[in-house]
């Protein structure tokens, strides 16, 4: 298939337009400015917020689905920069459903749990959403932009998405790996209970919900549920770190500029049962991130 993946300059985004190329898959891969994939894909650089750019990227390119993890993913600057986290979030996913129109593509969206307010995670598919801040509502309403205005859908939300390397930007787990080998102190949240979601995991997910066109609200994570604190010190155990480095805190101690669900995370029982790539537990998932990190030359 001719598969369009945006964000692919982004952590799930390199992993997926990898693990869709490896299936033999056509890959257009898009992201903004020069490419950053080890790879030698199909590459253009966009601005998604861009509709005209957007249109003439798949009328060139004419996929037949359409993967969009790109986003603007930094929390508390969306809550700072509302105009950006709209333009990356809102008006990128809405072009790219309006331009599936045009050719009769798939809309393979990529959300997160952040849609909903943590007053009660983990959550199903089937639970409403009640964004709170700039972020979790511009995911929101991408999810509503894809499911109105794109031929045929999924929306694929996921949660705490980490791996080795990194790529556009630090992620939960390369952070902690970073700092505590390099010995120094991290603070960790006691109260935030999340779904860490090894990246190569849900990029393989998501990789079989394209080739299968499947339709609809899906929960693509990591199959255990943890507070923050909780995942440090499995990570330390994995990879021989000490524990004493880790400081527990509480959400409210941090004065995050944008609110946090406490009780976040996500039920993956649908994708457990339907999907042949199954959502990966804490330890099989730190034990395959730990080998990533041991075969990184750079290491
Ligand atoms: N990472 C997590 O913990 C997490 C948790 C829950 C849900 N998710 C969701 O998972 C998806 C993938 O996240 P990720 O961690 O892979 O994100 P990421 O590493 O930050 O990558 C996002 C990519 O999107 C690109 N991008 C942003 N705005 C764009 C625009 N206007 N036009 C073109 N490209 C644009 C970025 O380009 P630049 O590099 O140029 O900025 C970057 O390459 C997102 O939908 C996110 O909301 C992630």
């Amino acid at each position: 298939m001719r598969i369009l993946v945006t964000g692919a300059n982004g952590l799930v985004g390199s992993r997926l337009a990898r693990a869709l190329a490896a299936r033999g898959h056509r890959i257009i891969a898009a992201s903004r400015g020069e490419s950053r994939l080890d790879a030698s894909f199909e590459y253009f650089p966009v601005e998604l917020s861009d509709e005209s750019a957007v249109s003439s990227l798949v009328e060139r390119t004419q996929p037949s689905v359409i993967i969009n993890p790109a986003s603007m993913t930094e929390v508390d600057r969306c809550q700072n920069e509302p105009l950006l986290a709209y333009a990356a979030n809102v008006q990128a996913a809405a072009n790219l459903a309006k331009a599936a129109r045009q050719v009769g593509a798939h809309v393979l969206h990529v959300s997160t749990d952040y849609v909903f307010d943590g007053k009660a995670g983990p959550y199903s598919e089937e639970a409403i959403p009640n964004p709170r801040g700039a972020y979790a509502v511009s995911k929101h309403m991408g999810e509503q932009a894809v499911s109105m205005l794109a031929p045929s859908w999924a929306i694929a939300r996921t949660a705490v998405v980490y791996g080795w390397p990194k790529a556009a930007r630090m992620n939960f787990g390369a952070w902690l790996v970073d700092a505590l080998r390099k010995k120094q102190p991290v603070r960790l949240f006691h109260d935030q209970f999340i779904s860490p979601s090894l990246a190569n995991n849900v990029a393989a997910m998501l990789a079989e919900m394209a080739e299968r066109k499947l339709t609809g609200i899906w929960n693509i994570a990591g199959a255990d549920v943890v507070d923050r604190m909780t995942f440090g010190r499995a990570l330390c155990a994995q990879f021989g770190f000490s524990t004493e480095l880790l400081t527990p805190i509480s959400l409210e101690e941090a004065k995050l500029a944008s609110p946090r669900p406490f009780h976040s995370g996500l039920l993956v029982t649908k994708a457990e049962r339907t999907l042949s790539t199954k959502p990966l537990g804490l330890k099989e998932a730190l034990s395959r991130f730990h080998q990533d990190f041991l075969q990184d030359p750079n290491i």
